[in-house]
């Protein structure tokens, strides 16, 4: 069974977990920042140059949060039109905010939805991005369906999503700082320490690397390329309709 951010008996893991980026909103954005000193920009951007090497038109950013990601998306990829979607509105406020003070409302429209039940019709987009979203799904294989469906034939969903470096020295050091020095950290500024527990918790049981490939393949998707980022810590998984 899959960790949950509160209590493994109170509420669903979608509740717990709307309700958590609901309470950690207004940190979040500087919490990305600090924690990882600034290396998740340069993951999210590598993600932009491949949606703009792909020429796609039509983008949904599943999981969008506070938007970083889609922002990235219409500054970069012209002509764009991108559509956001997120479970928690608090993370959203914030996300309608920041595309505001960019100009970008036009490019880019934002919707209160689940990645489970997406509020689209079958093969819609070009392209779907994910970030940091696909671990926090209730329901992994719905939500990996649930593209699936709305992309386009040949359209292309990219994950990106932490994963577990192997190599020695790093896994022992990116361990302890994952599991020591982040909860603490994150749970100072967030006053939110189930959060930042809830993060590496989470990371160390999701299936990284063929294991997610194999999810993929499960919710009727072509792995294409698995692209892992800074020693393995995340992964970028590029993958087909
Ligand atoms: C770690 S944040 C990532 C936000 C953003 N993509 C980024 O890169 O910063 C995870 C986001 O996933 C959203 N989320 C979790 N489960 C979801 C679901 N079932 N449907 C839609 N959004 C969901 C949360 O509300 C949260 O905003």
């Amino acid at each position: 069974m899959s960790v949950k951010p509160y209590s493994p008996e109170g509420g669903s893991k979608k509740d717990q977990v709307r309700q958590m980026f609901d309470h950690i909103a207004p940190k979040y954005d500087f919490l990305n920042r600090t924690l990882s000193f600034g290396i998740d920009k340069i993951w999210r951007k590598r993600v932009v140059k491949l949606l703009r090497r792909k020429g796609a038109m039509q983008i949904m950013d599943v999981a969008t949060g506070t938007g970083d990601l889609a922002i990235a998306i219409a500054r970069s990829v012209r002509n764009a039109e991108i559509w956001g979607v997120d479970l928690s509105s608090g993370m959203l406020e914030l996300a309608a905010k920041k595309v505001e003070k960019k100009g970008l409302q036009d490019r880019v429209k934002l919707r209160q939805g689940d990645s489970e039940a997406l509020p689209f019709d079958d093969n819609s987009f070009d392209a779907i991005t994910v970030a940091f979203g696909v671990r926090n799904f209730g329901d992994l294989n719905r939500g990996l369906s649930e593209m699936q469906r709305v992309l386009r034939p040949a359209g292309t969903l990219y994950v990106l999503e932490f994963s577990r470096p192997s190599s020695f020295p790093i896994r022992q050091l990116y361990g302890f700082y994952f599991t020591r020095i982040l909860p603490w950290w994150g749970g100072l500024v967030s006053k939110d320490k189930a959060a930042y527990t809830y993060l590496p918790a989470s990371v160390l049981q999701f299936p990284d690397g063929k294991d997610f490939e194999a999810e993929l393949e499960k919710a009727g998707l072509k792995p294409i390329r698995s692209w892992k980022q800074t020693f393995g810590i995340a992964t970028i998984y590029i993958s087909e309709k």
